[in-house]
């Protein structure tokens, strides 16, 4: 299993956000935000403090791939994810399409920046990691990560 493969899992969950908020269902497009939203966080906080301090110590030079370029491009996905959770919640309020297409304005934006950083990450970040680590340390990762949304059906083994 791909360590990255929640990112594939995290684009599947806003694209239900989504697919609700285009049906009209605003209560249940809120639950899935929530849920993208928790999940999100989690798999940046794993990368931060898992990933990216082995990374930062053992990676090689490569243009594009300084660390502090992947902290700063959390922070930004953060402002962005604040913005967007603070128009759903105006939906509720005023439940029209004039919000809802504020709503995928902003959206369409989010989309594009962490669709950008999640480029980097799997052609620079991943494979860097898996470059710089031993079979052992990657068996280790694995148990320490949330690699997948999905319930792990055996003892997890990359
Ligand atoms: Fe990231
Ligand atoms: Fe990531």
């Amino acid at each position: 299993m791909e360590l990255n493969q929640i990112h594939h899992q995290l684009d599947e969950l806003f694209f239900q956000h989504q697919t609700e908020l285009l049906k009209g269902d605003y209560l249940r497009a809120k639950a899935l935000l929530k849920t993208f939203e928790e999940a999100l966080l989690n798999h940046m906080k794993e990368e931060e403090e898992i990933l990216l301090p082995l990374y930062r110590e053992r990676a090689a030079n490569i243009r594009g791939g300084n660390s502090d370029l992947f902290n700063a491009e959390h922070k930004k996905i953060l402002e962005w994810l604040n913005r967007i959770k603070l128009r759903a919640h105006r939906l509720q309020k005023f439940p029209d399409l004039r919000t809802v297409i504020s709503l995928l304005d902003d959206e369409a934006h989010f989309k594009k920046y962490i669709e950008h950083h999640t480029l980097r990450e799997d052609r620079i970040f991943y494979p860097e990691v898996d470059r710089v680590t031993t079979p052992q340390e990657k068996i280790a990762l694995a148990r320490l990560l949330t690699f997948s949304l999905d319930p792990p059906s055996d003892p997890k083994c990359p």
